[in-house]
């Protein structure tokens, strides 16, 4: 069967995409996928900063895509990999236009903040856009990111209502956890960190990011029938 396709995806720099992409790679290869990510950041993180064959399951792949080749790879490989999750750098470059074009599926990672939401709102539309002109359906939702485990603040509920208030989908909500950090400094995945008991906080984002799959595949679903 071809690949499930995922985008991790935003024109915003640093609010999550690759942080995202990792911990789902991880729940899914520990759930016995095979999966590829395509590292379409010209800084290349994820092949330079986290991927070590050494450490990490041998279900996950790691490949660097040149910002004009990423639909090319994409395709490649799609018959190869049970799931392919693209992470692009936070610009609106080419790399973004292919990998919403290619993706079934967009998650958009946004903190919670007015600003953040005005881009995932952009991202939103414009899959909307090509949704429009094309036969086939791009899912394409919003992610909190980074969200406090404890007390949120007047802003915060304030940009989460404008969120719901402006119809933009929100998928779920990842929380600010030391785990998520961690998967970079020991270069693995979630289910490593909570086997090792290396940091508290590991089996709890294992969880969410478990949830956040099962709400993508619940929304593929309910699209289909
Ligand atoms: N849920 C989270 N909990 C704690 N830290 C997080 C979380 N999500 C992201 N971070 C941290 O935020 C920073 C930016 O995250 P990340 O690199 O994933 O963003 P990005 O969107 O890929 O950035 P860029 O646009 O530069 O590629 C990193 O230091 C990462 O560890
Ligand atoms: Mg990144």
């Amino acid at each position: 069967m071809a690949a499930f396709i995922i985008a991790c995806a935003s024109s915003k720099g640093g609010c999550g995409k690759t942080t995202l992409a990792v911990a789902i790679a991880g729940v899914y290869a520990s759930n016995g996928s095979s999966v590829l990510l395509v590292d379409a950041d010209s800084r290349k993180r994820l092949q330079e900063e986290w991927y070590n064959p050494e450490t990490l399951s041998p279900k996950i792949k790691v490949i660097s895509s040149r910002v004009e080749d990423v639909e090319t790879d994409v395709s490649k490989n799609r018959d190869v990999f049970d799931v392919i999750i693209i992470d692009v750098e936070g610009s609106a470059n080419w790399a973004l236009a292919q990998a919403l074009q290619v993706a079934h599926f967009s998650l958009v990672p946004s903190n919670v903040s007015f600003q953040d939401l005005k881009d995932a709102q952009k991202v939103y539309n414009y899959v909307e856009s090509i949704n429009k002109e094309s036969k086939r359906y791009r899912h394409c939702w919003i992610v909190w990111n980074r969200v406090p485990t404890a007390i949120r603040s007047k802003e915060m509920k304030a940009t989460m209502d404008e969120a719901v208030t402006s119809g933009l989908p929100i998928l779920t909500t990842i929380h600010e956890r030391d785990a998520y950090k961690a998967m970079f400094s020991y270069q693995t995945t979630l289910d490593k960190l909570r086997e090792d008991e290396a940091v508290p906080s590991a089996g709890k984002a294992e969880q969410e990011i478990a949830i956040l799959i099962s709400a993508m595949h619940e929304k593929l679903e309910a699209q289909a029938a």
